[in-house]
């Protein structure tokens, strides 16, 4: 257990009055009958546009199954501030009705008994035959069933304006090569390559991609997932971090920290002609008003074709003195059911974490979610954990590779078999 979780259990353990085990609240539930409150507090950290529609839209459906939407919803990309949140409200012995809780920080709250279990209704809507393995494994933990899952995102993913790549009569990168002649020819036309911020979650979720693209799946299953810290002194990892190098020095020498829909904009207006980033930048552009079709486009980041390096997001369902069971399992069921998996990730820019979609809903798809959807679900191809996004390891480890990277780039005087080191050191398991 992370060693914040375990003063957290320990604070859980002291707190007078003692919180509740879920046994026991569940046994007071029962005993005082059902809750008459029609609606959820919900912790998330959506709150850029397409973030704020997607979450209404959830609002929407979920008003129409009798479940309100109240929202607690706190600022900063990749959740930094909301996780924060979440532990201090815990911590004060209130935790809200529901959390985007994602990857390895639902393990660690569904460790110390926070997490509603959804076994019941995930068997009574067939969670196991309508879901990707891969989500189900995810949301699965000891054998309870602890989040409804939302959406597939994909991090492996570069975005770029069309309306520049047809000006400068360039075709979207498939190569390291093509991505260079690229850039060269932007910056010849005054035009920046690459949107970029210099926030070190949004380094770190760049370089997973690269990372990928040059290590290859094995590789980065060891690094990232058995994190077997010898691998990261492997020379692959030695080129991915000089080309993070690269990458960032096409945007001269300032730091420049901001926010990922500051980059998205770029690239909207035409001042920036890439952006590596999860595909959540494309649901903005679309909240924005641009096509995907006609204003642009999304290419898998080069070496990276037929893999997915995923995000899951997913709501977990937390045990607090309110005891909104019904509501909450209402809310799961609402959430993964078809219609609002459409709907959701549409806006969202992810895919729906089922995979009994129509042929006809495939086909309704953008190009980007189809090809997103279509890897995720091809039986030949790789998936794998984003680290940046708590898909394969704990909020400390995930932080502390983050740091080690920003560092690295922070610092042109630190080689990459240095930052190699500083990785290695970082990586280990729980
Ligand atoms: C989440 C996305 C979110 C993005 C930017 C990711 O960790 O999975 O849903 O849009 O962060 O905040």
């Amino acid at each position: 257990m992370a060693v914040w979780l375990t003063g957290l259990a320990t604070a859980r353990a002291q707190a007078t009055p003692p919180l509740q085990t879920l046994a026991q609240m569940q046994a007071q539930m029962q005993a005082q009958g059902a809750p008459n409150a029609t609606s959820l507090d919900v912790l998330h950290w959506w709150t850029s546009a397409s973030e704020r529609r997607a979450a209404d839209q959830l609002g929407v459906l979920l008003g129409a199954a009798g479940v309100q939407w109240n929202d607690a919803a706190i600022p900063g990309g990749g959740g930094m501030a909301a996780v924060k949140v979440l532990k201090s409200r815990v911590l004060m012995g209130d935790p809200p009705d529901v959390a985007q809780l994602i990857g390895s920080t639902l393990t660690e709250w569904a460790d110390i008994g926070l997490v509603l279990p959804l076994n019941a209704l995930a068997a009574r809507q067939r969670w196991q035959q309508a879901l990707f393995p891969t989500v189900m494994e995810l949301v699965s933990y000891k054998g309870d069933v602890v989040a409804a899952p939302l959406g597939v995102h994909r991090i492996n993913t570069v975005l770029y304006n069309r309306h520049l790549f047809a000006r400068l009569g360039l075709r979207a990168p498939r190569s390291w090569a093509e991505f260079a002649a690229a850039a060269r020819a932007f910056s010849a036309a005054g035009i920046k390559p690459l949107a970029w911020s210099d926030e070190a979650w949004q380094i770190a979720t760049v370089f997973e991609s690269l990372l990928l693209s040059e290590a290859g799946p094995a590789l980065y299953q060891e690094m990232i997932v058995q994190r077997k810290a010898a691998a990261w002194m492997d020379p692959r990892v030695e080129r991915a971090l000089q080309r993070l190098r690269w990458l960032r020095n096409l945007n001269g020498d300032m730091p420049q920290e901001r926010a990922w829909t500051a980059s998205a904009r770029e690239l909207m207006q035409g001042t920036a002609a890439m952006l590596i980033m999860g595909d959540w930048a494309k649901g903005e552009l679309m909240a924005w008003g641009a096509s995907a079709q006609t204003d642009f486009g999304c290419v898998a980041v080069p070496g990276t074709e037929k893999m997915h390096l995923y995000s899951v997001d997913t709501l977990a369902m937390l045990v607090n003195t309110r005891h909104p069971v019904a509501l909450q399992e209402k809310m799961a069921e609402t959430v993964s059911g078809m219609t609002a998996q459409l709907a959701y990730n549409r806006i969202k820019g992810s895919v729906p974490v089922r995979r009994d979609l129509s042929a006809s809903a495939i086909n309704s798809l953008d190009g980007c979610a189809r090809d997103s959807w279509e890897t995720f679900a091809a039986p030949g191809s790789a998936r794998l954990p984003s680290l940046a996004h708590r898909m394969a390891a704990d909020e400390v480890t995930k932080d502390a590779v983050a740091q080690a990277l920003w560092r690295y780039l922070a610092d042109p005087r630190m080689d990459a078999l240095e930052a190699q080191k500083r990785l290695a050191a970082v990586i280990h398991l729980p």
